[in-house]
């Protein structure tokens, strides 16, 4: 069998699907094949390769890093019932916004199209031809920019223009102002070098890799929460099938999402089984170089970050709810289903 090396055009080609994706006058992502499922977009080599990849690189002997929620034990803040009281008190700007913000954060995704991935195999012993850490600059790092914000060749809208069909068809669009987005959703820089043995823009990029790659495991999370909200029967009374639709639409966003968790884990457990040539001309194994940082960016996901969210997102909640002619009755309902 021949080594799974494939060209940039492979890795972006598409299914031949039965039908294209619209969907409320939306031209999307992706397709359907003839027995009317959806098909995630880019995927006819991108798919398959990963999983090859990911079976050669455990008969190799490796393990793949820890990427899923459990990394990020505990609630969302506001939870499930509160979210649910807000709701049903016609309280929905917060839910409007956040729809919103996802949209926007979903369309940023697109600056992995310009960004300028280094040549990992100069600064490693193995040869990566044959591995996800190889095609990364073949089309892994592109076809994920374009699922999140769209291929500008094409008229084809992608994950924020899905987010903004769900929003404008449940809750109308225009229904509220556009909402702050912030600035940035990783971690913010450190001003020191987190693995100083190799070059700084290597250092970058596995910075970045891990930073997206907590930001898809958040999101899972947080599309899960949206289903349940949508296809909730308590919910949305006046616009039933509207939400129903919905659920339908983040559900296909999150087949899109599923491989960019799978290469993002492949290719960080893939370069910690190589061994790197240092800056100084020595050689080490990528798992000491990988591992500690790994470590120290899933504890500022996990437990850094959450924390400051949820302080700041129980300030703008607590307002918003405050503004409600019984707010301060609903207010005393929502702090009683903290505990
Ligand atoms: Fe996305
Ligand atoms: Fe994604």
């Amino acid at each position: 069998m021949s080594d799974p090396i494939y060209s940039y055009d492979e890795m972006m080609s598409d299914d031949d699907y039965a039908r294209p994706h619209e969907e409320a006058g939306y031209k999307l992502h992706g397709g359907f094949d003839a027995e009317g499922r959806y098909v995630s977009p880019r995927m006819k080599v991108r798919s398959p390769a990963v999983d090859e990849w990911r079976e050669r690189m455990v008969a190799r002997g490796g393990g793949l890093i820890d990427a899923d929620e459990t990394l990020l034990a505990g609630e969302t803040f506001p939870s499930y019932p509160q979210t649910k009281l807000m709701l049903q008190s016609g309280i929905d700007q917060g839910i409007w916004n956040s729809l919103t913000i996802t949209g926007v954060i979903e369309a940023r995704g697109r600056a992995l199209l310009d960004y300028p991935a280094p040549d990992l195999q100069k600064i490693i012993v193995d040869d990566i031809s044959a591995m996800a850490a190889g095609h990364l600059a073949k089309g892994l790092l592109h076809a994920h920019g374009m699922d999140e914000g769209g291929d500008p060749a094409s008229d084809r809208g992608a994950h924020d223009a899905m987010w903004f069909a769900v929003r404008d068809t449940v809750f109308g669009k225009g229904a509220y102002p556009l909402p702050e987005v912030p600035e940035n959703i990783g971690r913010p820089d450190s001003d020191r070098r987190e693995i100083p043995d190799i070059p700084a823009e290597y250092e970058q990029l596995i910075l970045l890799m891990m930073n997206v790659l907590m930001i898809e495991i958040r999101a899972e999370m947080i599309f899960d929460y949206y289903c349940k909200l949508l296809g909730d029967p308590d919910l949305f009374s006046a616009k039933r099938e509207a939400a129903e639709w919905g659920v339908e639409i983040v559900n296909r966003i999150r087949q899109d999402e599923a491989i960019h968790v799978g290469y993002l884990q492949l290719v960080l457990s893939e370069l910690r089984g190589c061994t790197f040539k240092t800056t100084d001309g020595k050689q080490v194994a990528g798992s000491e170089l990988i591992d500690p940082v790994w470590e120290r960016m899933v504890h500022w996901h996990a437990v850094d970050n959450p924390k400051l969210q949820r302080e700041q997102s129980r300030k703008d909640v607590e307002a918003r709810i405050l503004t409600h002619p019984r707010g301060d009755e609903i207010l005393a309902e929502f702090r009683a289903l903290e505990d």
